[in-house]
């Protein structure tokens, strides 16, 4: 396998944390999440800093690190949050770590997943699903443009979606 990183985009809920830590311990190589960086440097929650300071802050904290991951090569797996991938500028800075590879699920998936979730401010709302259908509908452009390996993630367990992603990085 070619020494490269590996980035792990995708909508809520579609599993970039769970295997992103299953493929760094597969492939021995370390594992970074986005949104937890930027919590321990914020040091509060994604939640609070929406909270406090606004989605537009935690967008720019975003690129700021990306940025800062680009200038410093990081090598290894990344899981990117959610929405990273839509501003343009992001998308070339994701491509630059690594292989982009998108966990695409449909929104029936993440709804069942996430109902019962605090932690994503996006979708605290009256309806949901309905929320979780429009924004992927919104981002689905913006994460295929981003990728150069697409995984349709719904009916595959775990072992399955590492296994996909392993093979096509050793093609
Ligand atoms: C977001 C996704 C979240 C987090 C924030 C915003 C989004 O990350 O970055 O709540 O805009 O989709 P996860 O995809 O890891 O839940």
């Amino acid at each position: 396998m070619k020494r490269e990183s590996i980035i792990l985009i995708g909508f809520m809920g579609s599993g970039k944390t769970t295997v992103g830590m299953r493929l760094s311990y597969k492939i021995r190589r370390p594992v970074e999440d986005l949104d937890k960086m930027i919590e321990r440097r914020e040091a509060c929650t994604i939640s609070e800093l929406f909270a406090t300071k606004g989605e537009e802050y935690f967008r720019e904290k975003e690129t700021e690190l990306l940025r800062e991951l680009v200038r410093k090569k990081r090598q290894g797996i990344l899981s990117a949050g959610g929405g990273t991938p839509m501003r343009q500028q992001n998308r070339d800075l994701l491509k630059q770590l690594g292989t982009v590879v998108y966990l695409r699920v449909r929104p029936e998936t993440v709804y069942e997943r996430l109902k019962w979730d605090k932690s994503r401010p996006l979708l605290q709302c009256k309806d949901p699903l309905s929320r979780i259908q429009e924004l992927m509908e919104s981002r689905a452009g913006a994460y295929e443009s981003c990728a150069d390996i697409i995984v349709d993630a719904d009916e595959l367990d775990l072992d399955e979606i590492q296994n996909r992603i392993l093979r096509r990085l050793t093609k």
